[in-house]
């Protein structure tokens, strides 16, 4: 039964990350501004927010970060050369971004890690759950996982989670969750949670990526958090302590995702997001797939 609560409305998206995968690129850019196709990957982020009813966005960011806040404000003089020059299509992309949604920006001075970030979101995000979408991964838009996951909140409470099942190999580069089914087939219970265990040691190969919508009680369960791996302060362990406790702010449940998503702070992911994306678009697909079918036949 879907009780009556409150519909989620704010979004934080952590962007103060030091991209260091991505040097040197991203030593003087942030890498959530890195072009994907034609838009910056943070605008397919914010984008996704939207789609899923979330119109209220605060960006956690840093130094370095303010081309974000300038990509989603006016740039009246842009703007106006193109209007002179009647460039009526492009100039409904540049205020595409300036549209979308109302932004807020906080800095998160040291970069003490993705838990770190979270918190400083506190002040805004006051005594209601909201959702994390991570700056740097994109979910594709014909596979909506956000607006999903407000559903399962809305239905049960507490906090939910994105999880993926990846090779077992690979569940050392992510958080892992111990799952128990539920009786909808693509929601799980998640009864606790490890930050990047060693293949041996996980409990199961569901990992977690980058939405969440949280209940409120994480803040207080993240003021208590000591750094942990990496001597960061994880919301990872801040979620485990949510799983353990669900006095503390509910159950943690998790929405298990099969559709496409990459990493765009990995060189190879957004490589491949480019390809993907720039092969599906209606506006360069058809030449840049025959290209690409030429290119792997012929000169591979
Ligand atoms: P990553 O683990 O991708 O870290 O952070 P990173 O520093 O951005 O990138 P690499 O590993 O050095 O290449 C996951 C998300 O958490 C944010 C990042 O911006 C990214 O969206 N983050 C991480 C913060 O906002 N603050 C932090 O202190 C750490």
């Amino acid at each position: 039964m879907t009780l009556s609560r409150p519909r989620i409305s704010k979004a934080v998206i952590p962007a103060a990350g030091l991209g260091t995968r991505f040097l040197p690129a991203t030593k003087a850019t942030p890498k959530e501004m890195l072009p994907v196709v034609d838009k910056p990957a943070i605008q397919y982020v914010v984008e996704e927010a939207v789609a899923a009813g979330l119109s209220d966005v605060l960006m956690i960011t840093g130094r370095n970060k303010r081309p974000l806040e300038d990509h989603f404000d006016r740039n009246y003089e842009l703007e106006e050369a193109l209007r002179r020059k009647g460039d009526e299509s492009r100039l409904a992309r540049v205020q595409e971004s300036s549209d979308l949604a109302t932004m807020h920006y906080v800095r998160q001075g040291d970069p003490r890690g993705l838990g770190h970030a979270v918190l400083c979101a506190a002040p805004h995000v006051g005594d209601e759950p909201f959702a994390v979408l991570l700056g740097d991964d994109l979910i594709d838009s014909r596979d909506p996982l956000l607006s999903r996951m407000v559903d399962i909140q809305n239905q049960h409470g507490g906090s939910v989670i994105a999880l993926m099942e990846v090779d077992p190999e690979q569940i050392h580069l992510y958080g892992c969750a111990a799952v128990k089914p539920t009786d909808t087939e693509d929601v799980v219970e998640v009864t606790g949670l490890v930050e990047k265990p060693d293949a041996a040691e996980a409990p199961s190969n569901y990992a977690v990526i980058g939405r969440y919508v949280l209940d409120p009680a994480v803040f207080d369960v993240l003021r208590e958090t000591p750094p942990g791996r990496g001597g960061e302060i994880q919301l990872t362990d801040a979620l485990q302590a949510l799983a353990a406790a669900p006095g503390l702010g509910g159950p943690v449940h998790g929405v298990v995702f099969t559709g496409r998503r990459y990493d765009t702070g990995d060189r190879g992911d957004y490589l491949r997001a480019i390809v993907r994306l720039a092969c599906e678009r209606e506006d360069l697909g058809p030449d840049f797939r025959a290209w690409l079918r030429r290119y792997v036949t012929e000169e591979m």
